[in-house]
């Protein structure tokens, strides 16, 4: 939800801005903007690119703020992109966050005859900071944030002193960069990769102040804080898309590697066990709770979901699974034997961290599974478990879903192994898992079957997905792939659950995709999907290769590796993405940036 980029230091910074911003345009795509002191503001709508056509030679300072915008107050009009200037028109600001209380803070600005262009609540602050500014551009923003409530990260600058540039954060990351031609601020380390690798991550309620040469890290009282560098993992690579078309297309094609950077060093085969530094310390707690409460948000949600059906069914362990959206405002019925599992890919969803902060009110046990390592809730978790998918560029989870099935397996290693999984299950489940890379490269070298039915699939207007048991929660991710890279209408729902009213849409413009591997409700997903040809449905089964009669049962049929049951989604869920992807590609869609939306949401 909005990226902020910031430079200081010896290089021409425009370029150096709008590489910022391509990186984190994922974050946002409504509108983009730059602001180099001396130059007033440059702003378009939409991409980054149309942005980069505005800016026709490269302008000649070495500092400047940048902006990539996912509208919350505001239409997505050039007025309203960032970044937004004081009265003065020489201080300038961008913002990721919302101001909540800036109607307030509007109305007493305009009483004090100060005029608005916009409908932001960033211009609010860009204003309520330049009516603090007497030449020290650090306490008058500080001051100007004890005044605000909601969340904010932000850089600030000043035309008459533009060597140094002010960030602070309350509830929107914020990263420093920290390189030999000058310091950066991002609200992404991916975003700093070209540049460094030593990062500085702010907390809340942390500010910086950032020059070409220097930095320091205060509270917003204006205390000094020590705090060290750490150095990101990523390569720059791993945010190229190296040949691909698409991201989408990258990452899908990269879940082999992902499950092994998953997997190293924390699968023990021969003992049929797994082993997670994050979480060792605590494996007795976890062993002995009463329930794990598992809490995310979109594809998140449903990587728990079905990790509740491995724990329960391989582990023992009971789970419940809550949208971050939900457990936050409720009452939340707990013992001292319950703790809250996030699971994150970018580890600051808004609704997933309020999550995390309720469950530590009530001092419960926390812990993380979370992608982006320094991230908040990587930071505000007790323990956790890093998925080390690398960093997932396009807006569409594919990999860092992948990677949280696979982190769950490892839990329920490591957890059913100490409440009674026997050695035997536990070394056919890691000795899968161990070969699953494997499996997966073959497999992923011929998607002609997949790209085939796509074209046929791309023409319709609705769709369904269904599955059972650990499927249930696969189908349900298959229908938000489609529904975001591809706009097509989809629905899912436990096979079982068609009869009670979901049938009654079906008819031959209305195509279900079954999920059918060979397992224990097989025969009832059969008669599922039989159900649905009765009523005209076209049907596509994503079926286990060992399946011989099933093209006599679908119009169309993918067939998938068979492995472990556990294991099981984790296959079925690579042909769904791919489906998703090829349909989208299909009908000429932006596959990596669907409409209206934005990857990291760090709003509410
Ligand atoms: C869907 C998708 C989203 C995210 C959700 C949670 O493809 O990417 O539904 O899964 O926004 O994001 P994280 O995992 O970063 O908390």
């Amino acid at each position: 939800m909005c990226g902020i980029f910031g430079y200081v230091g010896s290089r021409t910074a425009s370029p150096v801005l709008l590489d910022g911003l391509r990186t984190l345009e994922y974050r946002g795509y409504d509108s983009a903007g730059i602001y180099v002191p001396g130059y007033s503001p440059i702003k378009a709508v939409g991409p980054i690119d149309n942005l980069a056509k505005k800016i026709i030679s490269p302008l000649s300072g070495t500092s400047g703020i940048a902006h990539t915008r996912w509208a919350t107050h505001g239409a997505p009009t050039e007025v309203n992109a960032h970044p937004h200037l004081d009265m003065s028109g020489t201080l300038a600001l961008v913002h990721n966050g919302i101001i909540e209380n800036y109607r307030e803070l509007k109305e007493g600005l305009v009483m004090r005859g100060i005029e608005f262009e916009s409908e932001t609540d960033s211009e609010v602050l860009a204003k309520l900071i330049g009516t603090l500014y007497k030449g020290d551009l650090f306490t008058a923003t500080r001051n100007a944030l004890s005044l605000v409530r909601g969340t904010y990260g932000i850089i600030v600058i000043a035309e008459n002193d533009p060597n140094t540039i002010v960030t602070a954060r309350m509830g929107s990351p914020i990263v420093l960069g920290l390189a030999v031609d000058g310091n950066f601020v991002s609200s992404d380390p991916s975003a700093l990769l070209a540049h460094t690798k030593d990062v500085i991550y702010l907390a809340d309620g942390e500010c910086a102040i950032v020059s070409k040469d220097s930095y320091e890290v205060l509270s917003t009282k204006g205390k000094r804080l020590s705090k060290k560098p750490e150095t990101v993992e990523w390569d720059i690579e791993s945010v190229q898309k190296q040949g691909y078309e698409h991201f989408m297309q990258k990452e899908i094609f990269e879940v082999p590697e992902v499950i092994e950077n998953t997997i190293r060093g924390r699968l023990m085969p021969g003992k049929g066990r797994a082993k997670l530094g994050g979480v060792e310390m605590v494996v007795d707690k976890l062993t002995a709770l009463n329930r794990l409460v598992i809490v995310g948000c979109g594809s998140a949600y449903y990587a728990g979901l079905v990790g509740r059906f491995m724990l329960e069914e391989y582990a023992g362990l009971p789970v419940e699974v809550e949208l971050g959206s939900e457990y936050r405002y409720k009452r939340n019925l707990t013992d001292k034997k319950t703790a809250v599992l996030a699971i994150t890919q970018s580890g600051e969803t808004a609704d997933t961290l309020a999550s995390i902060r309720s469950a530590k009110e009530q001092s419960l046990l926390t812990l993380g599974v979370v992608n982006v390592v320094g991230s908040t809730i990587a930071r505000e978790t007790d323990f956790g478990v890093y998925n080390h998918a690398g960093p997932e560029v396009a807006v569409a989870s594919t990999k860092a879903f992948i990677s949280q099935l696979t982190v769950f397996v490892l839990l329920t290693l490591l957890i059913g192994r100490e409440k009674g999984l026997s050695q035997e299950e536990g070394t056919r489940i890691a000795e899968d898992l161990a070969n699953l890379p494997k499996t997966l490269r073959s497999y992923l070298k011929n998607t002609d079957d997949i790209k085939r039915v796509a074209k046929k699939y791309a023409n319709y207007r609705d769709m369904m997905f269904i599955g059972r048991k650990s499927h249930t929660p696969i189908a349900y991710e298959g229908s938000l792939k489609m529904k975001e890279v591809t706009y097509i209408h989809a629905e899912a729902y436990a096979g079982g659950e068609l009869k009670h009213g979901s049938i009654a849409m079906l008819d031959e413009n209305f195509p279900v995709v079954a999920l059918v591997p060979k397992d224990d409700v097989y025969e009832k997903m059969i008669s599922n999907v039989e159900e649905v040809k009765a009523r005209k449905a076209p049907t596509l089964v994503v079926a286990t290769e060992d399946d011989k009669s099933i093209s006599g049962v679908a119009d169309d049929v993918i067939f998938v590796p068979k492995v472990h049951p556990i294991l099981q989604p984790i296959v079925s869920t690579v042909p769904l993405q791919l489906l998703s992807y090829y349909v989208g590609v299909e009908k000429g869609l932006n596959v990596d940036r669907p409409r209206n939306l934005a990857k990291s949401v760090t709003v509410e």
